[in-house]
């Protein structure tokens, strides 16, 4: 399975502005054509519950023919309310859309989503990274190849823990949002301990306007730069 993911980050790590409820975008027009392009080239995008209430409608490509399957990740403990039935992606027709969950909601509240809704309960779902694993096992059985994970933070964090995102996309913008803002890897619960941190490689930059567009390569046992240090300098052994 193929996955990869794409952001956008402030200069501080952040990826959407505090005290916002909808979608706000952080970039400009090129880093949306940038995602869509992106998205052309996967079968299905993964994302939290945070990022569908933000933007609760069809993700799109540049092709419009294309369908991508949405995949949604939910702890669900008020699902009518958090997945409102009435969400312009459920009104959608034609679009796989899979709902991951720690338990399936009753037959009659199942039924009340559209057919092309698929529900996926996740036993370990307070496991860091299993649900990222359930999801790419099933997704992987249903024959898909490719997926793109979205977002946010938590998400990402998810499959950051699973060591599944081969390849991430980060578009830089020149700004910062503060520390009460959502954060690339979500809001802390889930800290990487040394050697398990994830570590990229730069595969490419290009600047665009005033913004970089970054393309890594991670790998899940960082040796370097970190490196513990008696040195009361700090800078050398
Ligand atoms: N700049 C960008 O590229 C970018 C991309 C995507 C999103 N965003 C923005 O980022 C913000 C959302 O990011 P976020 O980090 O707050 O949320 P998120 O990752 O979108 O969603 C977090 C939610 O995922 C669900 N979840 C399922 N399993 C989980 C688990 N094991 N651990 C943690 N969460 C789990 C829960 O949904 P429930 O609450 O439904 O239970 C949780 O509240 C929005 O403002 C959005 O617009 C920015």
């Amino acid at each position: 399975m193929r996955v990869i993911a794409c952001l956008a980050a402030s200069l501080d790590g952040k990826i959407s502005p505090a005290h916002v409820e909808r979608y706000t975008r952080i970039t400009t027009d090129v880093d949306i054509q940038h995602l869509c392009r992106l998205r052309d080239t996967v079968q299905a995008v993964v994302y939290g519950g945070n990022t569908f209430r933000a933007y609760p409608k069809k993700h799109r490509g540049l092709d419009l023919d294309r369908t991508l399957h949405h995949v949604i990740l939910t702890r669900g403990q008020n699902i009518v309310q958090d997945l409102p039935i009435d969400a312009p992606l459920f009104q959608e027709n034609q679009i796989p859309i899979w709902i991951f969950i720690p338990q399936l909601p009753s037959i009659d509240t199942q039924a009340a989503y559209p057919d092309h809704v698929q529900w996926r309960a996740i036993d370990s779902f307070e496991i860091p990274g299993e649900p990222a694993k359930v999801i790419l096992n099933t997704l992987a059985q249903a024959g898909l190849e490719s997926i793109m994970v979205e977002g946010g933070g938590e998400v990402v964090t998810q499959f950051l823990k699973a060591q599944a995102i081969q390849e991430l996309y980060l578009t830089l913008s020149p700004l910062f949002l503060g520390n009460q803002a959502a954060g690339l890897t979500g809001n802390g619960n889930f800290p990487f301990a040394f050697p398990q941190i994830p570590q990229a490689k730069l595969l490419s930059v290009q600047q665009l306007e005033n913004e970089l567009y970054l393309h890594y390569q991670l790998a899940y046992e960082t040796s370097w730069p970190i490196v513990e240090s008696e040195a009361e300098d700090g800078f050398s052994n």
